[in-house]
């Protein structure tokens, strides 16, 4: 029995963080043991545990989802903390320790903000010399720098994290950076670098050219470098006026624009630097993860394009920058631009709109390693210039910058395009979890909205532990939306992008703490960001209360389904549901959230008021939208997913509103029309509701709009647009098209909830307990996956043999339990581990069609003939265009309706989407019903397991 994935707040050892309360959490693995029946932490300052400042004994009353540590923390602190835990066979494991460190907490700053006495568009370096005549036992930097700066101890960069002090809404707060550098500083002679860009707070961001200076306008800087020596006297180093200045080779940086870096450039003059009263009441303890090179891509390929550009193939849309050695002579400039596709074979960049997305390098002459500092780009292909000799690919390396998250989820099936899918989405977190939740990485807009991140969310706590990441992107919406009376913005950091109060953008407030708990099963982000999701919710309250009490969001600007297929207008993007049934719905659901939240927090007054009002508005909704017989009066695919979703369907006609939507799909010839709202909960109320078998012809089309269209084309990252790239390989368009827009990978919660079928549960966050319930279907062989929980590492497996006999496999770990369902299943035929249920002490029991099953930790199998066959089976209740899609069942159709056989291509894709049967009342196909009886017969005979 061991014990890993030890964190505090859900980060490991984490350095100089604003903790709040820590929370401790570890996972027992690597035993056979079922339950954790008790745990001791012990905390101490130093590392051999001699000054052990907690020890809760033995306890029962310890949750290794999250342990909230009952001491008072001193700043600038070190905690050493391990665990021991016992389990029900007698097994006791003892941890490694980890720690977490304290940052400066109240303690005053001694540092002074400074900035250069030169021109403020110039990028400074800032400079400090000095002396140490005492050895260093430890030694720590506090620093802020605005825009971004990166800190340099004796000519080497201090820690290994980029774009400090990260992207947040600096006009409320400022996060400072802890840095261990211990080991840079010496005794005797020491300098002290530190190097600024503008980032986002005073270079370009927003819209149609956006703005500079957003946030201010000037370079700034704080410093202050605590040195402790082994005689336990303390020498301080901070930025104040004995600093200097000095004329950075950086010569340009930007976000969209890139940088240019000169390394010939010195004017060899020291300036001297200035001191603002800038204060320190905004200044807060980092929250945001550090963004690091978490993975390295060489170029699959150097190529030169048909218009003469030598151009890399990354061979992935990446994000992040090219780093690459080069030896070029002195006064040479390489020049690296950045584009996601190209356009008849040559390089491309008009998608990115005003983003310049470029690296200039002047050399030195000298043998160097280069890469940017204060921007990043993305990218598949990078056009390369000014090289000296031949481009290699060998001297270029990728680097994926991203917030340094561990990935938690993993997932294959026996489909490679799938698989493609799958990588897809997790390469589109990837991308657009640096720091804040992104739309895009590449354009001119990067931006944190609001609707992506919420719509995104469920898929992105699957793939990688996002509890930090979007604890901080809360924090700041919150800080946001409390200037704004409780609405949400449409971006966060809010930037230059003023407005919001979009439903299903605002629910960004609601959404993604509830996932985040679901998830992580620690209740401290609904603590903090209760205050934001009610605040949501009585924003939407007033605008409801303003237009009349009607229990419906019926005012205020919304974006709607978002690039939905189905608007009536080809040019607006809203989608074709009504925006205020939309708006309702989500008022429905938020007032939910919001009443759940507080159960969990012992807020039981608030919860039975929000409970009530979510029901006030779900019997609105139904008042307005639902006839009387139970039909939504919205007849689109959008507006019945979200009425399934979102339970506003009255119990009794739930089925019915099923049919409604498998009939709305067929007559939309089984492709989605949805956008951002419709499309992540699409395929999960298909499984949901008795239509699996939908889920996955939407999964499974290959053709336009569909998910794998895009995969087909050769997409690495999801796409904004379903039909980002057309066809014939050119771009739809280039006002707003990214191939890299995480929304519609969204698709990959239902992967892991539905194909693999792990499912958190509410009542046991975290993962605690989990509902297990696959829903193979006979188009896949098999599907595996793997999910690092909170809880521990689960595995779900399915596979469909030849003979269309079904197996599972799953794994729960120690301290866990799950409600496996088995789908068309019998008790009676179902083996586990080999043998029937009568031979086991097991609870299980049949539930409808399925067999339920109460299990423990372990690895558990099960193996049965599914009641009904997972095969295909052909008959004439198939569209027709099914039908001809198989060689055996064009014969036997051509045997018996010759006319079959001759139909051209272009009269099957209009026609093809009905059935036989329904073709059979047309004048131009009359088949008798006899006939069609026979043919059934027939096609009956032709079964197919796997495509
Ligand atoms: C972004 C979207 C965003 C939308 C607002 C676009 O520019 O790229 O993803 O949610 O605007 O509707």
């Amino acid at each position: 029995m061991k014990i890993k994935n030890m964190k505090t707040n859900r980060i490991t050892n984490p350095l100089g963080f604003d903790l709040g309360k820590p929370r401790l959490s570890f996972v027992t693995y690597d035993t056979t043991a079922k339950k954790q029946t008790a745990a001791q932490i012990q905390v101490a300052l130093d590392e051999k545990f001699t000054d052990i400042v907690f020890d809760s004994g033995e306890s029962l009353a310890i949750d290794s989802l999250a342990f909230e540590l009952p001491i008072k923390l001193k700043p600038c602190t070190r905690y050493f903390w391990r665990v021991t835990v016992w389990a029900d066979n007698g097994e006791v494991a003892a941890s490694d320790t980890a720690w977490f460190e304290t940052a400066k907490l109240a303690e005053p700053w001694e540092a002074k903000w400074i900035t250069p006495d030169f021109d403020k568009e110039i990028h400074p370096v800032f400079v400090r010399d000095f002396d140490l005549l005492k050895e260093v036992v430890s030694a720590r930097a506090y620093v802020c720098g605005l825009g971004l700066y990166e800190i340099e101890i004796n000519g080497e960069k201090a820690g290994d994290e980029y774009l400090t002090p990260n992207f947040n809404a600096y006009d409320k707060w400022l996060q400072y950076q802890t840095y261990d550098i211990t080991d840079l500083v010496r005794t005797g002679q020491n300098s002290v670098e530190v190097s600024l860009g503008n980032g986002l707070y005073k270079g370009r961001f927003g819209f149609e050219g956006g703005e500079t200076e957003v946030y201010g306008d000037q370079f700034a800087l704080l410093c202050e470098i605590v040195l402790n020596h082994a005689d336990g006297t303390t020498t301080i180093i901070h930025s104040d006026d004995s600093w200097a200045a000095r004329k950075s080779k950086i010569l340009f940086s930007g976000l969209y624009d890139g940088e240019i870096y000169d390394a010939i450039f010195t004017d060899g003059t020291s300036y001297n630097v200035k001191m603002l009263d800038s204060g320190y009441d905004r200044l807060k303890a980092r929250l945001s993860l550090p963004v690091v090179v978490k993975e390295e891509l060489k170029p699959i390929e150097v190529f030169n394009t048909p218009a003469g550009e030598t151009v890399l193939d990354m061979g992935q849309n990446m994000v992040g920058w090219v780093q690459f050695r080069t030896n070029a002579t002195k006064g040479s400039e390489i020049v690296l631009q950045y584009a996601e596709l190209l356009q008849e074979g040559n390089f491309y960049q008009d998608n990115l709109r005003t983003a310049k997305a470029e690296f200039r390098y002047i050399s030195n002459g000298e043998e160097s390693t280069v890469r940017p500092h204060f921007t990043y780009y993305g990218f598949r292909y990078v056009k390369v210039s000014g090289w000296n000799g031949e481009v290699n690919k060998d001297d270029f390396t990728g680097c994926v910058l991203y917030s340094d998250m561990d990935q938690t989820g993993g997932l294959e099936t026996s489909n490679p395009l799938v698989n493609r899918l799958f990588l897809n989405a997790l390469w589109g977190q990837k991308g657009n979890f640096l720091d804040v939740p992104t739309d895009c990485p590449q354009r001119d807009e990067r931006m944190g909205w609001t609707g992506d991140a919420q719509v995104f969310s469920g898929t992105a706590a699957f793939n990688m532990d996002t509890y930090a990441f979007f604890s901080k992107y809360g924090y700041d919406l919150a800080k946001e939306q409390s200037s704004l009376n409780g609405m949400v913005p449409m971006v966060v950091p809010m930037a230059t992008v003023k407005g919001g109060g979009s439903s299903a953008w605002g629910e960004a407030a609601t959404v993604i703490p509830w996932n985040v708990y679901l998830h992580y099963g620690d209740k401290a982000i609904l603590e903090q960001q209760f205050e934001s999701m009610k605040g949501w919710v009585d924003f939407i309250k007033r605008a409801d209360e303003a237009s009349g009490s009607k229990r419906l969001w019926t005012t205020g600007f919304h974006f709607g389904d978002w690039l939905a297929l189905d608007g009536e207008d080809p040019n607006s993007p809203m989608g074709g549901t009504e925006i205020a049934f939309i708006s309702s719905a989500y008022y429905c659901y938020s007032s939910m959230l919001v009443a759940k939240a507080a159960k969990v927090l012992g807020k039981e007054e608030i919860a039975c008021e929000y409970e009530l009002l979510s029901n006030e508005v779900r019997a609105a909704v139904q008042a307005e939208y639902f006839t009387s017989t139970g039909r939504l009066a919205l007849n689109n695919q959008t507006a019945l997913v979200v009425a399934l979703f979102m339970d506003l369907v009255p119990d009794e006609h739930r089925n019915r509103l099923a049919k409604d939507l498998r009939e709305r799909l067929k007559k939309d010839r089984n492709h989605l029309k949805t956008g951002f709202v419709g499309t992540p909960y699409l395929c999960r109320v298909l499984s949901e509701n008795g239509n699996n078998d939908l889920a996955y012809t939407l999964l499974l089309n290959k053709d336009y709009p569909s998910w794998l269209y895009a995969v087909t084309m050769g997409a690495t990252t999801i796409w904004e647009r379903w039909n980002s790239v057309l066809p014939d390989g050119k771009i739809s368009g280039t006002d707003m098209n990214s191939l890299n827009h995480y929304a519609y990978g969204s698709i990959v919660e239902w992967m892991y909830r539905n194909v693999a079928g792990i499912n958190p549960v509410e009542d046991q966050p975290g993962f605690r307990h989990v509902r297990l319930a696959p829903q193979p279907d006979y188009r896949l062989k098999y599907a595996n996956a793997r999910l690092d929980t909170a809880a521990g590492l689960y595995e779900s497996q399915w596979e469909l043999n030849e003979e269309g006999q079904l197996k599972f496999k799953f794994v729960i770990p120690f301290n866990a339990t799950a409600t496996v369902e088995l789908p068309d299943a019998k008790l009676e035929n179902v083996l586990m581990n080999g043998r029937s249920f009568n031979d086991l002490e097991v609870s299980a029991n049949q539930s409808g069609k399925q067999v339920q099953v109460e299990l423990n930790s372990g690895t558990w199998e099960f193996s049965y003939t599914p009641e009904v066959a997972y095969l295909k089976y052909y008959s004439t209740h198939l569209p027709l265009s099914e039908l001809l899609g198989n060689e055996e069942v064009k014969h036997v159709l051509a045997d018996t309706v010759p006319q079959t056989a001759a139909f051209p291509q272009e009269m099957i894709a209009n026609i093809g989407h009905q059935s036989l049967r329904e073709l059979s009342h047309m004048p131009f196909l009359p088949i008798s019903a006899e006939v069609l009886d026979e043919l059934d017969v027939k096609l009956n005979e032709i079964k197919v397991i796997v495509q």
